[in-house]
C-alpha cells in the first residue's frame, strides 16, 4: 500500500490531497478570493495566500482522508509550470515535510497531471488516447501513449483557451475568472453574433485575434447603443463560448482523424465548460469516439491529480532530490 501526500500551488489555488494506490482519499482546495478585486491573479498576493493556506489545507487533507502523518510514504508536488512565487511555497513545503520524515520526493508536471486526472475515477481512457488540455495558461492536444509517455501534437501560439474566456469576459465587464460566468450566462442565450475563426496551420491554436475582433465589435455596437452589452449579455456569452468551443473541437477532430485514435479526453479548467462538455459528446457520437470528461473537482487545479501522477511516478521509481527548483515555464 502506497500513501502519497500531494501538494499543488502553481497559480491561485492552494491544494493538498492524500492518494492511496492511485485512489484519491481526500482532495482539499483553498481558493483565493482576493484576486477578484484586481480582475486577475496578482502573483505576489497569490504567494502570500499560499503561505497562509498551506498548513491548514494539508492538515485538512490528512484529516479528511482518515490517515495520520506516519501513514505517508512519499510527497508529490507541482514543480511547474506556474507562477514562480506560488510554486516556491508548495515546493518548499513538500521538501520540508519530506526531509523531516525522511520520505522520497516526487516532482510533477502540472500539465501532465491535468491529463492523468482521468485516472482518478472510472471510466478511464485506454492508451493511446488524445487529450485536449485546456486551462488558463495552456491549450494543448496531447498524444498519451502511457502514464508517463506523452507528446504534445499541437498547442496555442498565443493566448490559452481559458485566457480567451477570461479576457473576453473582461471586455463584457464580467469579474475574474470570467470563464465560469460566460458559461452561466451562455445557457440563457443564443449564439447569434458571428465571430471569426482563426486560420492556424496544423494542430496549432490562436485566440488573440478573437479577443481583438470582440473588442472592435463591442466598440462599434456600444458607440451606437451604450446599453448594448447589458441588453445582449446572454447572447454575447453564448456566441463567445460557441466560437471558442468550435475552434477547440475542430482541431481535436483533425488530430483524431490524423492519428486514427478514437479514445478522446478533455482536461484542465476549461473542461468544466458546459458547452465544451456537451460539444465533445455530440461530436464524439458523430465521429465514433469514446469520450472522457473529468468530474468537476478534477477539471480545475487540484492536488488529487498531482497525487495520481505522483503514484505512477512512484511505481516507475521516478524520484527527485532536495536540490530540485521549480520551473516557472513549461519544462
Ligand atoms: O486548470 P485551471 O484551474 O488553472 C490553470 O492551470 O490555468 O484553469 C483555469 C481556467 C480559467 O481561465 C477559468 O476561466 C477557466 O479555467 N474555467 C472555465 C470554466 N471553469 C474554469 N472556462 C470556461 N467555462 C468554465 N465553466
Ligand atoms: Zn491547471
Amino acid at each position: 500500500m502506497t500513501t502519497i501526500l500531494a501538494i499543488e500551488s502553481s497559480c491561485d489555488d492552494t491544494s493538498a490531497a492524500i492518494v492511496r494506490d492511485g485512489l484519491v482519499l481526500s482532495n482539499c482546495v483553498a481558493n483565493q478570493e482576493a484576486h477578484r478585486l484586481y480582475g486577475g491573479v496578482v502573483p505576489e498576493v497569490a504567494s502570500r495566500a499560499h503561505q497562509a493556506n498551506i498548513i491548514p489545507v494539508v492538515d485538512l487533507a490528512i484529516k479528511n482522508a482518515g490517515v495520520t502523518k506516519t501513514d505517508i510514504d512519499a510527497v508529490a508536488f507541482t514543480r511547474g509550470p506556474g507562477l514562480l512565487g506560488s510554486l516556491l511555497v508548495g515546493t518548499s513545503f513538500a521538501k520540508a515535510f519530506a526531509l523531516s520524515r525522511d520520505l522520497p520526493l516526487i516532482e510533477v508536471n502540472h500539465m501532465q497531471a491535468h491529463v492523468l486526472a482521468h485516472f482518478a475515477e472510472d471510466p478511464k481512457p485506454k492508451f493511446p488516447f488524445l487529450c485536449l488540455t485546456v486551462s488558463g495558461g495552456h491549450t494543448q492536444i496531447v498524444l498519451v501513449r502511457d502514464f508517463l509517455d506523452m507528446e504534445i501534437l499541437g498547442q496555442t501560439l498565443d493566448d490559452a483557451a481559458g485566457e480567451a474566456f477570461d479576457k473576453s469576459g473582461k471586455l463584457l465587464g464580467l469579474g475574474y475568472p470570467a470563464g465560469p460566468l460566460i458559461d452561466k450566462y451562455a445557457r440563457e442565450g443564443q449564439a447569434r453574433f458571428p465571430f471569426p475563426e482563426p486560420s492556424v496551420p496544423g494542430l496549432g491554436f490562436s485566440f488573440s485575434g478573437l479577443k481583438t475582433s470582440i473588442l472592435y465589435f463591442l466598440k462599434k455596437e456600444t458607440a451606437a447603443n451604450p446599453n448594448f452589452i447589458q441588453e445582449n449579455l446572454a447572447d454575447l456569452c453564448a456566441s463567445i463560448q460557441e466560437i471558442i468551443v468550435t475552434i477547440l473541437l475542430k482541431k481535436l477532430r483533425k488530430a483524431a482523424r490524423q492519428t486514427g485514435i478514437r479514445e478522446i479526453a478533455i482536461a484542465g479548467g476549461v473542461s468544466a465548460n458546459s458547452g465544451l462538455r456537451k460539444g465533445l459528446e455530440e461530436w464524439g457520437k458523430k465521429e465514433g469516439w469514446n469520450t472522457y470528461i473529468p468530474a468537476f473537482q478534477y477539471c480545475t487545479d487540484n492536488a488529487g491529480m498531482i497525487g495520481v501522477t505522483g503514484y505512477y511516478k512512484f511505481l516507475a521509481g521516478e524520484f527527485c532530490g532536495q536540490e530540485v527548483a521549480p520551473y516557472a515555464r513549461q519544462g
